[in-house]
């Protein structure tokens, strides 16, 4: 057998999806993420829902004024803004957000599916259809939580339920918008993106391509594993973890990292979201070498994201070392704590960072 490789370095790489908070939240979790990552699309879900272009605006301002003082020749980390897709979003809107140069992708979160999704669309074809006309004519990309509300569907299906009940019928009205399937955790996503005409990508988490859903039972109830969309059977991670090592420029990571004081996930109704911002380099590349694909860890992290959003790659590079590190139990978050994903275990890669 080949000696294992010891040190991969790759073009910096970017975070497509990644919930930031706002407040002490985001001055906790921020430095995390500009430590690996040279740009991170942003999600919207905050409390109110950043819905229009000013408070887009107000949100980009509040990220730059939080973000860890340039230390040297420590490379920036540029916040890409979306907005909060509502019923009521205009055409207008979508042409402002164009305007502004820092919007990069309208996110929709079907009413009622996740963390802060009250304010979610509650129609898509039925009230926003011109909106995204609007969003197809100027290249804005449709960023999809793609899971249907419906209560009599099983929660393990809402995925695949999805693509028939919306991503079909909205991709076959709307066949130029540029759509990215967020968080994608099943085989009939993997397959839909592989297969499907025009402009269609994925974003793809850590924990997706290292746990199935026993993690979410494993000697008890374990809540710091609960994430929307929930995590699947062994088969659908394996499908995961091929599509995401395969090289396929349509698939690129995505660490919907998304930080929940310690209390708020455990309780009678705990939220949804794991933090994975913190190892989230180390967490995909041990996926990448679990599947024998270190070499593809640079295309999915670093190339094809650009690639689909038309932005240029990232100048700087980003060093990752195999050298052992123990996730902490858990983690400051202003006067709070939180806990991280696979809190206590080992993990076989770490980011190698310059010293002071
Ligand atoms: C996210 C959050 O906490 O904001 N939670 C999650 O489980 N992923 C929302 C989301 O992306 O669904
Ligand atoms: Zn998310």
């Amino acid at each position: 057998m080949p000696d294992p490789i010891k040190r991969l370095t790759i073009r910096r790489p970017d975070d497509w999806h990644l919930h930031l908070r706002d407040g002490e939240v985001l001055r906790a979790v921020l430095p995390d993420t500009t430590a690996q990552f040279g740009r991170a699309i942003i999600m919207p879900n905050l409390k109110p829902p950043v819905s229009t272009t000013a408070l887009a605006q107000a949100y980009r301002r509040q990220i730059l004024d939080a973000m860890p003082a340039a230390r040297g020749s420590a490379p920036a980390f540029e916040p890409l803004m979306t907005l909060y897709l509502t019923d009521r979003t205009t055409p207008d809107e979508i042409l402002r957000a164009r305007d502004s140069g820092f919007i990069h992708g309208v996110k929709l979160y079907p009413a009622g599916a996740t963390t802060h999704s009250d304010a979610g669309v509650t129609d898509l074809l039925g009230y926003c259809m011109d909106t995204l006309e609007a969003m197809q004519a100027c290249g804005m990309p449709l960023l999809v939580h793609g899971e249907v509300t419906d209560p009599g569907v099983d929660i393990f299906d809402r995925e695949a339920v999805f693509i028939d009940r919306v991503m079909i019928p909205l991709r076959a009205a709307l066949p130029e918008l540029k759509v990215v399937f967020e968080h994608l955790t099943t085989r009939d996503g993997v397959d839909y993106v592989r297969e499907a005409e025009g402009p269609i990508a994925a974003t793809i988490t850590a924990h997706h391509l290292l746990y199935n859903r026993n993690a979410l039972f494993q000697g008890g109830l374990r809540p710091h594993w609960y994430c929307l969309p929930v995590l699947k059977r062994e088969q659908h991670r394996r499908a995961l973890l091929e599509a995401a090592t395969s090289g396929n420029p349509r698939f690129f990571l995505g660490t919907d990292s998304a930080p929940h004081p310690r209390g708020a996930k455990e309780q009678d109704c705990g939220c949804a979201g794991c933090y994975t911002a913190r190892h989230a380099m180390a967490l995909y590349a041990t996926a990448f070498e679990q599947a024998g694909r270190l070499e593809s860890l640079e295309a999915f992290a670093s190339l094809n994201g650009p690639g689909f959003y038309g932005l240029p790659q990232n100048a700087g590079t980003l060093t990752l070392e195999r050298s052992e590190q123990t996730v902490p139990d858990e983690l400051a978050m202003g006067d709070d704590v939180l806990v991280p994903l696979a809190a206590g275990s080992m993990l076989p890669w770490r980011v190698l960072t310059d010293p002071d």
